[in-house]
């Protein structure tokens, strides 16, 4: 009897997301099972219509990594490459990551790396040659937010790792800003026992000269060395 009812309100919400424009959300495209695994979850996800950005994109980049992972980073959403790939941090900002990662004593291999939004957003260069990135907008990170916390809820991590202001709002609420937040160990969220933030890698890519390059650069590393720590004291 339950399991009926579950499953027709799971048909009309299928339907009805269908039917409108607006708002819709990922929930109804969350396996309809406790306790999905990662795998159950990437499978679902490829097929979720819950906002309008998967209409311009290539497909779903879910999140990667070892299940036994202890540490999770949560970035905006992914770029060019990533769409193009289908995996999250495979670009420019990637690269700025894997870099940092190892530099803080963490090998990016041993991390579930994902994001809070998990389509490209993007909007055409002047001459329509190139995909710029757009920011997601709210309604977009809400809307996106089941899978990440279906992410985290398979995990169990002890430190979340928060990527820039877009994971963090996702995460920590709307008022949410790096300046204020990053660099210390914001203890027992609702995520895990352990969450740091810190600056997005494409802040790195996007300062305006090499020696604010540098300091940003030297900031990512400081606080991921924090999360490295506050991981190894488990
Ligand atoms: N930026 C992100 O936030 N995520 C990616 O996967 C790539 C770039
Ligand atoms: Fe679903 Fe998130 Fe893609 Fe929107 S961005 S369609 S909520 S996976």
């Amino acid at each position: 009897m339950r399991e009926s009812g579950k499953e027709s309100l799971l048909a009309k919400n299928h339907a009805s997301s269908g039917a409108r424009g607006e708002e819709r959300g990922a929930e109804a495209f969350l396996p309809p099972k406790p306790e999905p695994t990662l795998a159950d979850l990437k499978e679902a996800a490829a097929g979720c219509r819950g906002c309008d950005l998967y209409k311009n994109a290539t497909g779903t980049v879910f999140g990667e990594g070892p299940a036994r992972a202890r540490i999770v980073l949560v970035g905006e959403q992914p770029g060019d490459q990533e769409d193009r790939q289908g995996r999250p941090f495979v670009g420019p900002a990637g690269e700025v990551l894997a870099r940092a990662l190892a530099e803080a004593g963490l090998e990016r291999a041993e991390t579930y790396v994902t994001n809070a939004v998990k389509h490209f957003k993007w909007t055409p260069d002047s001459r329509g040659k190139r995909r710029l990135h757009a920011k997601p907008n709210g309604g977009e990170v809400r809307a996106c937010r089941p899978w990440l916390a279906a992410e985290i809820a398979a995990l169990k991590p002890r430190v979340v790792v928060i990527l820039g202001a877009t994971a963090g709002q996702s995460l920590l609420g709307s008022a949410f800003r790096v300046g204020a937040m990053r660099g210390r160990d914001l203890a027992d969220t609702e995520w895990a026992p352990h969450a740091v933030a810190t600056i997005h890698p494409s802040a790195v890519l996007r300062a305006p000269d090499d020696a604010a390059r540098a300091e940003m650069y030297e900031g990512l590393v400081r606080d991921l060395r924090l999360a490295a720590e506050l991981l190894g004291a488990e």
